[in-house]
């Protein structure tokens, strides 16, 4: 992290958000050296194993039976948190058309993307760089445009940014219906009925596109500080290398490849506390750009249930082990994910039942 005192760097950060130019705005500028901000703590910066194929990727569309089909999402859901999905009924063209979107949105002239810039929670559609800018410890080398999509309709085209209209009301839909059809599978991993966790109000609620230029120091920074996602579920559309997920087991990083054509979908915190731990919420982190290679262009979807949605939320157990959690609502757990910001721990430490304590001697 920076060596600067509290106050410049608060000053730092103020003048980076001021600039409403994001990440690329220095890149453009021809930054050499990265600002202090963006200096990360070296423990975060740890490297990873070169490791193949721990992710896996499910065809959804395989001459398989049903329950095969639910004993494989249901084993990457309880091993990994990860997986990717093929065969998965979106057309590749659109895949390419909504990352095509993205690089029009973040390349076109920064005066264009101004006009969008904003930390305003009250505004559906903003484009910022760092959500928790003041927040975090550090910051990342990543601009991102957020779409809030709830309550429905969502936003209506005129506040859609014009690189972006279009396609993404039609990405919107596709992905809706991917991860509902998702949900049902995981549903039925849990043993429940298959409109169960879709009924929890598991729709797509938040769409992040994320921009990672190339960063001339990226062994100080990151893209993305390692986090679990306040969702259920997470449809997460990438380009290019960089996403890398933690293995609990070893305490290892491992690489999220790019598979043409497919879709990495990750369990959220919500579906490991409404799943009592045995589905997890797996922590991951994305690199950042290196200075020769192109721009990381990524697009996250978030299924969970609106912002302001008051029902509550506990482990649904029908067996052993207890709840491990206390129940919470939509609005409290966002709250607390978003005051803490990415600080490289659990939102769902806040939540978790401590266990007994061992009787006094
Ligand atoms: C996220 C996230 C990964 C990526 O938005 O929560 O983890 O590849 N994104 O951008
Ligand atoms: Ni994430």
């Amino acid at each position: 992290m920076g060596s600067s005192s509290g106050s410049d760097r608060l000053r730092d950060l103020q003048a980076f958000d001021d600039t409403k130019a994001g990440v690329k705005g220095l890149v453009d500028a021809g930054v050499t050296t990265i600002p202090a901000i963006f200096h990360h703590h070296p423990l975060l910066l740890d490297d990873a194993e070169e490791d193949a194929d721990v992710i896996p990727v499910i065809d959804l569309q395989a001459d398989v039976d049903r329950g095969h089909l639910v004993g494989q999402v249901r084993a990457a859901a309880q091993c990994v948190g990860f997986f990717q999905v093929v065969n998965h009924g979106i057309p590749g063209e659109l895949l390419e058309e909504m990352l095509a979107a993205v690089r029009r949105f973040n390349e076109q002239p920064a005066e264009g993307k101004k006009a969008w810039y904003s930390r305003d929670s009250g505004r559906r559609v903003k484009f910022n760089s760092n959500f928790d800018l003041f927040q975090s410890p550090a910051a990342n080398w990543r601009d991102t445009l957020l779409l809030e999509l709830t309550p429905r309709p969502g936003p209506a085209a005129e506040e859609i940014p014009p690189a972006c209209r279009g396609v993404v009301g039609e990405y919107v839909e596709a992905v809706q219906g991917l991860g509902g059809a998702l949900l049902e599978l995981l549903s039925e991993a849990l043993g429940l009925p298959p409109e169960y966790l879709g009924g929890l109000g598991g729709g797509l609620a938040t769409m992040a596109a994320h921009y990672y230029p190339p960063c001339p120091e990226p062994h100080l920074t990151l893209g993305t500080t390692r986090h679990s996602d306040p969702s259920f579920l997470t449809v997460l559309l990438q380009e290019s290398k960089g996403l890398q997920v933690l293995m609990r087991q070893r305490q290892r990083w491992v690489d999220v490849p790019p598979v043409a054509g497919a879709l990495v979908v990750n369990i959220g915190d919500l579906l490991q506390l409404v799943s009592n731990d045995l589905f997890r919420s797996v922590e991951h982190r994305v690199l950042a750009t290196t200075a020769a290679a192109e721009p990381r262009l990524s697009v996250a979807c978030f299924f969970r249930p609106d912002y302001a949605c008051t029902r509550v939320y506990a482990p649904v157990t029908t067996t052993p082990p207890p709840p491990l959690y206390r129940s919470t609502t939509m609005p409290e757990f966002l709250s607390h994910y978003r005051a803490k910001g990415l600080d490289g721990r659990s939102a769902l430490h806040h939540f978790r039942i401590p266990p007994p304590s061992s009787p006094p001697h």
